[in-house]
């Protein structure tokens, strides 16, 4: 079979940052931001950025690029090729498991984008105020049933249309596939972002909204929550941790550069996130609901945000029906070239372990994913999905970080490793970079997961509700599974 490659840098550029720029640009972001201190959220967030974003980029992509070297194209089989010893594999175990665990849900987030693009185009929800959207979200749902929808048909019609076209992208392979994808969508996706950010300041008394996003209050800082907040956006809006940075990487030529196009990639998130994603929702409420108002949305979730809030806007605004599509277009296809950099790995994975073609690994994803969005669908108000996307989304991220940098800068080597992000670079990777990977990088994610424990711990042992439980030992199985896997099947000729 004909070995797959990237077939342009930009191609590859586009595609991390379309892994990248994702709901989190959007709705995480400037949730988190106006929860955790307006301004003084972005201290932390930038030195998180410098300190663990950059050098973990290059860590992600000098792992892919060496894997790929042995034709390897998910974080176990890297692990498995790099480091020799059989139980380094396991540890790459988390390489697959997240990126699936987020994708299953991740993708029915994304089929509500696609179906209030077409809400608001329609005027769906045009004529309700700040509760009844919120009864016209639950109803769309499933939480509740009501004149807006009698079932849950809807929104299972669009996940599914959701699913099988991240499914159609994935099996038309890397640069057939998610790189023309990439290559199409992010240039639509930057201009319909201008777009929303010029209707949000040409509203009147907007600049109060900058004005709180912006100011920063020096005092946050001594808020340990934030610092943890800060670091875990890092996390998900990079897409680090899970294992897709260095899937995609896996498939560079072996001395391509790394170095400037993971910082290229990394800076068109951050201008995606910093200054479209904080642009448009929160200096938007700001000006129809004031600041303590807003703070309070903020406090409620990024969904709420997005579904509940935005709509409500878009009715107030002049030409809402048109920004309202807009947005929500903009957030699915935000949401498009993010998943299909989840669903990657598996498919790399199922290929050779199971060997499979692109097309029975597509199939595969495609009904595993479909059985495991039934409880996600069905419970959602109890927390099913929520608890997904606190282990998947938030906690293990992180902690996969922790061993691959560890891995990357003890056992490969702090001066190989570095060596391995300087070839074929385009520009000149301070040295001092060295010591950072090898040391500040994982002890401030140490602090960081300590001071997760602390604060967390308590509250997830106390977790009630039986569906909880339910969602925890779903994962653990699924975990197992691609353990099992990993130790059954050899994928060698
Ligand atoms: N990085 C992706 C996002 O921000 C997962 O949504």
């Amino acid at each position: 079979m004909k070995k797959e490659t990237w077939n342009s840098k930009i191609g590859i550029i586009l595609a991390v940052a379309g892994s990248a720029i994702g709901l989190g640009n959007f709705l995480r972001f400037p949730q988190q931001a106006a929860q955790n201190g307006g301004g003084a959220f972005l201290i932390p967030y930038f030195i998180a950025l410098i300190f663990l974003g950059i050098p973990l980029m290059w860590v992600e992509w000098a792992l892919g690029r060496m894997g790929g070297v042995h034709d390897a194209h998910s974080l176990p089989e890297i692990y498995q090729k790099l480091l020799k010893k059989p139980f380094y594999k396991y540890l790459g175990v988390l390489g697959l498991f997240l990126p699936f665990i987020v994708f299953v849900y991740y993708t029915y987030i994304e089929s509500w984008c696609l179906a209030y693009a077409f809400f608001s185009a329609s005027g769906k929800y045009w004529g309700l105020e700040s509760a009844s959207i919120w009864t016209f979200w639950k109803s769309y749902v499933g939480i509740e049933q009501t004149a807006f929808f009698s079932n849950i048909l809807p929104a299972v019609l669009f996940f599914v249309i959701t699913l099988l076209i991240n499914l159609h992208v994935l099996a038309a392979g890397i640069s057939e596939g998610i790189e023309k994808l990439c290559k199409t969508v992010m240039p639509v996706l930057l201009v319909l972002g201008v777009i929303m950010v010029a209707r949000v300041l040409t509203l009147p008394g907007v600049e109060k909204g900058f004005g709180f996003l912006w100011n920063p209050d020096f005092s946050a800082l001594k808020n340990p929550k934030v610092w943890l907040a800060a670091a875990g956006q890092i996390f998900f809006t990079l897409s680090l941790g899970f294992g897709v940075i260095q899937a995609y990487a896996s498939y560079l030529k072996r001395d391509e550069d790394i170095a400037l196009s993971g910082l290229t990639s990394s800076f068109v998130n951050e201008f995606a996130e910093v200054i479209l994603g904080a642009s448009i929702a929160i200096p938007a409420a700001v000006v129809f609901f004031g600041i303590a108002e807003t703070k309070e949305i903020a406090s409620t979730g990024a969904v709420s945000l997005g579904f509940n809030t935005l709509p409500v806007i878009f009715q107030k605004m002049e030409g809402g029906r048109f920004f309202g599509f807009i947005w929500f277009i903009l957030l699915f296809f935000a949401g498009l070239t993010s998943s299909v950099s989840l669903g990657q790995p598996v498919m790399a994975f199922l290929e050779k372990r199971l060997r499979l073609d692109r097309r029975q690994a597509a199939v595969w994803l495609g009904v595993v994913t479909a059985i495991y969005s039934i409880p996600v669908i069905m419970f959602l108000s109890r927390g099913f999905l929520d608890e997904m996307d606190y282990w998947a989304g938030q906690f293990f991220i992180v902690a996969a970080a922790l061993i691959e940098i560890i891995l990357f800068g003890w056992v490969i080597g702090i001066e190989k490793g570095f060596e391995e992000i300087c070839l074929g670079a385009k520009i000149t990777v301070p040295s001092l970079f060295k010591p950072v990977i090898k040391y500040l990088s994982p002890l401030f994610i140490i602090a960081i997961l300590g001071g997760w424990l602390v604060t967390e711990l308590p509250k997830i042992a106390k977790a009630g509700d039986p569906v909880v439980w339910a969602s925890r030992i779903v994962m653990l199985v699924v975990l197992l599974i691609f353990a099992w896997l990993l130790k059954t099947r050899s994928g060698e000729e």
